[in-house]
């Protein structure tokens, strides 16, 4: 199992801890980004990636190194603390790079063979919208399968989180990390992106045809009876993320 972490902060707090403790469960490689050391660039809004593919990104050459290790990932874990309630910001400006893999524009079909994990930790609460910050693209993305995983640790660090949070952290990890296990070695798409994927199928039809996102659909047969979760896992591409 090849695990990639992005971590949401620099530091190694509590939520970096939470997201080891499950990564190490669960064995196999591990590889980790923080941010915004590995990756520091707001999204710029000029549309080059909607209009001509990712790659083509002002950011690219920064992005690309965390993109090509996603794609390879068999697990991806997204985590942040809660920050007012949400995401830190750059956690969210990372995940705004990857509009084009939202399943509403060209999904990856790399992602119907993966597992992710979206983890948050706050002093009391906000992790359930923190969490749905990153669940959203790891579900739109169309990952098989995304967990969910918050905690309320009562603490600004580590050292103190209370015994008996530390024990419902390890709980929830042994849990966790035995159900991807189990899950492992599968394809299919999450409910919510399926959805999406038919609704934009029909768009397609009915209204005149976007590009590039209609190109890439027609090219790939998804009009017709092919599916992003039916292809083949084709764990390396050239260049790693691309969108054509
Ligand atoms: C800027 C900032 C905003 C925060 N906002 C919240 C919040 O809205 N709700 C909360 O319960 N804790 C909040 N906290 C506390 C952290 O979420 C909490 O201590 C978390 O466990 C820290 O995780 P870390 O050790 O991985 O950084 C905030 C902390 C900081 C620095």
């Amino acid at each position: 199992m090849k695990t990639v972490i992005i971590h949401g902060q620099n530091h190694e707090g509590s939520t970096c801890m939470v997201a080891r403790e499950l990564a190490h469960k669960v064995g196999g490689e591990v590889r980790e980004f923080f941010l915004p050391r590995d990756f520091d660039k707001p999204c710029l809004g000029c549309y080059t990636c909607f209009q001509t593919e990712l790659s083509h990104c002002p950011h690219y050459k920064e992005l690309e190194p965390l993109a090509a290790a996603m794609l390879e990932a068999d697990l991806l874990i997204l985590e942040s603390p809660v920050y007012v309630y949400h995401a830190t910001g750059q956690m969210m400006s990372f995940l705004d790079h990857f509009g084009t893999w939202w399943v509403v524009h060209r999904p990856m079909p790399e992602m119907s063979g993966k597992q992710a994990v979206a983890i948050s930790t706050a002093a009391g609460s906000g992790m359930k919208s923190t969490v749905r910050d990153m669940a959203d693209s790891l579900e739109m993305w169309g990952i098989r399968k995304v967990y969910r995983l918050g905690v309320g640790v009562q603490a600004t660090r580590p050292e103190e989180i209370p015994d008996r949070i530390l024990e419902t952290i390890h709980r929830k990890t042994d849990r966790l990390a035995e159900r991807i296990r189990e899950n492992a070695d599968r394809r299919g798409c999450n409910r919510r992106a399926k959805m999406w994927f038919f609704i934009m199928r029909m768009a397609h039809r009915h209204f005149p045809p976007a590009e590039p996102d209609y190109g890439y659909w027609e090219k790939r047969g998804w009009h017709g009876k092919s599916r992003p979760w039916d292809a083949p896992i084709y764990k390396k591409r050239e260049p790693a993320a691309a969108s054509k």
